[in-house]
């Protein structure tokens, strides 16, 4: 299965190639394929923050490398390059505070620079580590993918209805896709009739980017309305809602794309089953609750303009970008290290202190 997944991957967000982070610029899809270069630690954290690349794992290795090119000037300068290095450590992490996977690459790449004495081989051994958060990235998501595929063949072997919200796709980590590999890898084993993709207000995630991963693939998907969902689940017998998630506290809360929570309370009440797809690197077991996440709120023109155009009435809009499932409507999560049914507390701790559960 895993060959058959790679001959069919097709889309890539992020590329470090000759010393430069080039990123597929996400605001122009699907109309334009751009790929930006960028250059410096500032470059990387306003790529970030005007969502040139987007997506918890995507945003999580853009900053790995981020970092890499903010030593590489700061070395560059001479004097106490580390100390000076602590403005791009803050920069990056301060962009999008919602999703963990951003801070967790930060710590990746501080603890490898914590472990190097001396200069020599900074940079090779900064870069390898770059590398390997992202490679291993698109790894968890092969993995993740075949997980996904045996929890829906185990409940159903006919071709499933699946609904899934805003982008977790290739576009959205270091390749595959957490929740769209899930959808991904069901297809090519003859397990998906139907994707719907909500569109995803305001940044259409799911309308620009959802739509043309899976359509590229040949993938039945049909564009929805955020609002359609409970109308879908009760007249068109959505088998499962699958997404993918930008923080996970210790009690399984799940933190996404703003817009996820209804579809789960939705989702519990009409009995359709509701799986989260993220790699351990969205998962945070420093907080107890999703009411401890911090939730991004955006500029309110995201609502009222659209390519600068005015499309409501003149009046304040509120924008938070994410909102937080409880861990009581997830029916299942599957990870990298292993899948939970009925997420808890408990049965995360275990996960996160055992290499594989399977
Ligand atoms: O604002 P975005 O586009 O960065 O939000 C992305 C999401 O909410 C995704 O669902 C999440 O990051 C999971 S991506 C594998």
């Amino acid at each position: 299965m895993r060959e058959r997944m790679l001959a069919t991957e097709r889309v890539r967000a992020v590329e470090w190639r000759d010393g430069r982070l080039y990123l597929l610029d996400q605001r122009r899809l699907p109309f334009e394929e751009r790929w930006l270069g960028h250059d410096t630690a500032a470059e990387v954290a306003a790529a970030i923050r005007h969502m040139v690349v987007r997506g918890a794992p995507a945003i999580g290795i853009a900053a790995a490398y981020g970092l890499l090119l903010g030593v590489r000037d700061r070395l560059a300068a001479g004097g106490d390059w580390r100390a000076a290095l602590e403005e791009d450590f803050a920069e990056l992490a301060a962009v999008r505070p919602t999703a963990v996977n951003l801070a967790w690459a930060l710590q990746r790449m501080r603890a490898r620079l914590d472990r190097l004495r001396n200069d020599a081989g900074v940079l090779e051994a900064l870069e390898a580590e770059a590398r390997e958060i992202h490679q291993s990235d698109r790894e968890a998501n092969l993995t993740m993918a075949q997980y996904g595929v045996e929890l829906i063949r185990k409940h159903d072997k006919a071709p499933q209805r699946i609904l899934t919200h805003c982008n977790a796709g290739a576009l959205a980590t270091g390749g595959f896709g957490t929740a769209l590999g899930v959808i991904r890898a069901a297809w090519l084993e003859g397990l998906v009739e139907q994707v719907y993709a909500d569109e995803t207000r305001p940044w259409l995630q799911g309308a620009r980017l959802t739509a043309w991963e899976l359509a590229g693939e040949g993938v039945p998907v049909s564009l929805v309305a955020d609002a359609a969902a409970a109308h879908l689940m009760k007249t068109r017998g959505i088998d499962w809602v699958i997404v993918g998630a930008d923080r996970i506290t210790a009690n399984c809360d799940v933190a996404n794309k703003i817009g996820t929570y209804q579809l789960a309370v939705n989702a519990m009440h009409h009995g359709v089953r509701f799986m989260v797809v993220a790699p351990t690197s969205t998962i945070d077991m420093s907080l107890d609750s999703g009411d401890d996440i911090p939730i991004e709120e955006r500029d309110g023109r995201e609502l009222l303009e659209i390519g600068g155009q005015p499309l409501a009435a003149r009046v304040p809009a509120l924008n938070p970008v994410f909102d937080v499932t409880p861990a009581d409507l997830v029916d299942v999560l599957v990870t990298e290290r292993g899948v939970i049914e009925r997420p808890d507390a408990a049965k995360l701790a275990l996960l996160m202190c055992r290499k594989r559960l399977h």
